[in-house]
């Protein structure tokens, strides 16, 4: 298969800074001179934040490595773990083709895939929550057929199974992963003979499927706040924010939110913000004095019906949502701050990255 960068590309790519300081720490782990070893952790972070990799976040590890721009696109474009096509907003389905699976129903899974995601692989569905391929085994042939979606293996998958979990996943559920036909893990149908904690009732699924679910990230983008920054080496051992996995359950239950994320969290579901059909009688505005967006970026928001701060600076979470879900870069208004600069803007105030921009720094 011809791997290539995608024929098109944002204009930028940034780690979020949470990502930023667990990659320098990644990067001391290396001696001097040595530190082109962290590529491939590097890379796939960048890939685990945005979803694919993009030729500026290939070229933006290059850097912060200190090795040539090829070199990185060598290793991004020979691992077939790494996706250098947008992949979908939800989830990337990978199905096993490998022969238990192949021989167990994985055709029927591809079938599904092609009515309900797209007919050729690396394609998105037509709302852009899906993309697929099929991989080499996985190693989960005892529960063939079987998929990887996000992070988690779905095993003893049917076509009609399969089906409807591509359904819930679209309507924003997260189905339990592991095997869905009711098996423990791997056992023999005449039941466990080990690791029995399950028939105990220590633990309601197996252990790779239990993990999954306190966990809960199976098909979250990951921004690097959710695990603790490991550098003892650098005496910062556990800096970053808490992990959520790390709770008990029962406790994670019970926290109380705080008002104020609770009043800005997402619920979920996308909302489409007011549009216009054209700019205003004065003129758009230049959204390009945004950081984060370039002249394609500036013309895909017109084309949806943004051309004025003003209207960015309205933009709810939900609205993010939306908007992140149809310019297909999920999580860059945040990161960079749209709304906030756009607010400033739009009062008629100036932003560092807009005062750079008219003197021509940028
Ligand atoms: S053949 Fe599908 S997981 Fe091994």
């Amino acid at each position: 298969m011809l791997r290539r960068l995608h024929s098109e590309q944002p204009d930028s790519f940034a780690f979020t800074p949470a990502n930023q300081a667990w990659a320098e720490g990644q990067i001391t782990k290396y001696p001097e001179g040595r530190q082109a070893s962290a590529v491939i952790p590097l890379l796939w972070r960048a890939q685990e934040q945005e979803g694919w990799l993009t030729r500026p976040a290939i070229e933006g590890v290059a850097d912060m490595l200190g090795m040539a721009h090829i070199r990185a696109l060598e290793v991004a474009s020979f691992y077939f773990m790494f996706q250098l096509q947008p992949v979908g907003s939800v989830a990337h389905i990978q199905i096993c083709g490998t022969t238990s699976c192949m021989i167990c129903g994985a055709e029927s899974l591809i079938e599904v895939c092609r009515e309900k995601i797209a007919d050729t692989p690396h394609t998105l569905s037509a709302d852009g929550k899906f993309s697929w391929e099929e991989v080499e085994c996985l190693g989960a042939c005892t529960n063939a057929p079987m998929a990887q979606i996000g992070k988690d293996y779905y095993e003893d998958l049917t076509a009609e199974g399969f089906a409807k979990l591509l359904d819930d996943l679209a309507a924003g559920k997260v189905p339990t992963p592991g095997p869905q036909n009711g098996r423990y893990a791997s056992e023999p149908l005449s039941g466990l003979t080990s690791l029995t904690d399950y028939e105990s009732g220590k633990t309601q699924y197996n252990a790779s499927a239990q993990l999954a679910t306190d966990i809960g990230d199976t098909v979250k983008r990951i921004d690097g706040t959710e695990v603790p920054l490991l550098t003892p080496w650098l005496g910062k051992t556990g800096k970053a924010v808490k992990s959520a996995a790390k709770e008990p359950a029962a406790k994670k239950a019970k926290a109380p939110k705080p008002a104020k994320a609770v009043a800005d969290a997402p619920t979920g579901a996308a909302k489409k913000p007011r549009t216009l059909k054209g700019p205003r009688k004065a003129g758009a505005d230049d959204l390009k004095q945004l950081k984060g967006v370039g002249p394609k970026l500036e013309q895909t928001l017109n084309e949806l019906g943004f051309y004025h701060f003003d209207q960015v600076a309205k933009w709810t979470a939900d609205e993010i949502s939306w908007v992140d879900d149809n310019l297909k870069f999920k999580g860059r208004i945040e990161r960079d701050g749209w709304v906030d600069q756009a607010k400033t803007l739009a009062a008629g105030g100036e932003t560092a990255f807009s005062k750079k921009m008219k003197k021509g720094d940028v």
